[in-house]
């Protein structure tokens, strides 16, 4: 779908009731087998992006409690934490009520046909194996967090949650989190819009004011435009240090530096290094202040 089209599109359900918008957008979502399979090695270099970074610091998956924020449609992140990382049990939370029975018969058929791991649908309501805990419909500002969880992760989360949300969200992680929890995020802090138009800069929402930004997004595209020190910072803030940091940047000779370069900064982001404002593909882990 090109990225004008479907900007008019979010912007055309934005305006129906909140309800029939939401319905004709998981309609939208609903995948092919083929999705499946790209969503399943999507998610897959996530899981190793995770795996290296806990790995790097000495920590292990093995029998470990871990809440995801932001299930999204499958439960795709905690089949490979269970089956490749030995996690015990995920805890996963959503704003939104994306999984359904019947995709994930669908990814159970795609894990045991392809990866030969024969997951059997259970009898409650989204069929789903006892080690995933799903809590649609729950904002992580307001959960009852299960105490005992060693890790907290996000994928593709954090850019979508605002900016004051990413704080209290820290700040309930800190006060009801143990004293050893790591959190892993995984951001991508580019502008959507460019992945479906490989003609506009990945940073092009960065020449708009925020009025004009919000003229342009919808709920359902809602990016909080964040750059990398505005994420540091508010880790910081709300009593975390960051253990470990890692991110993309332009390459001088590419084309999408070029289009970087002949974009009118607003000033909104001024002050901030060429490194700091095309940082890309954010990885964090962190860990509460001792
Ligand atoms: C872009 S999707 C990513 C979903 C999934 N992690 C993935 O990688 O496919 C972001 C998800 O985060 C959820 N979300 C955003 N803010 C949240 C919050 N405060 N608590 C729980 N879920 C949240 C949204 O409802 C949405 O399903």
């Amino acid at each position: 779908m090109n990225a004008a089209f479907r900007s008019s599109l979010f912007k055309l359900l934005d305006k129906l009731p909140s309800k029939l918008g939401y319905f004709i957008y998981h309609q939208l979502q609903r995948l092919t087998p083929e999705d499946i399979s790209k969503k399943v090695k999507a998610n897959q270099h996530s899981y190793d992006v995770i795996q290296r970074i806990i790995q790097s610091t000495g920590l292990n998956l093995t029998g470990s409690k871990i809440i995801e924020i932001g299930s999204g449609w499958m439960p795709l992140m905690p089949y490979l934490l269970h089956y490749q990382g030995g996690a015990k049990e995920i805890f996963t939370y959503d704003l939104n009520h994306h999984y359904n029975r019947k995709q994930i018969f669908k990814l159970n058929a795609f894990f045991e046909q392809h990866l030969g791991i024969k997951i059997l649908l259970e009898s409650d309501e989204y069929g789903l194996p006892d080690f995933v805990d799903y809590h649609p419909n729950t904002n992580l500002i307001e959960a009852d967090l299960p105490n005992e969880a060693n890790f907290v992760f996000s994928r593709f989360v954090l850019e979508h949650v605002r900016p004051e949300d990413i704080l209290r969200m820290h700040q309930k992680l800190n006060n009801d989190g143990s004293d050893d929890l790591h959190i892993i995020h995984l951001i991508s802090p580019s502008d959507h819009r460019a992945y479906n138009d490989p003609s506009l800069s990945l940073l092009d929402f960065l020449q708009f004011s925020s009025t004009e930004w919000k003229r342009i997004q919808t709920k359902f595209d809602y990016h909080n435009r964040l750059r990398l020190p505005q994420y540091l910072n508010i880790f910081e803030q709300a009593g975390f240090e960051v253990l470990f940091e890692e991110h993309t940047g332009l390459d001088s000779k590419s084309k999408q530096f070029q289009l970087f370069k002949q974009l009118h900064i607003h000033s909104d982001f001024a002050g901030m290094t060429e490194e700091e404002l095309c940082a890309g593909a954010i990885n964090v882990l962190l860990r509460k202040k001792k």
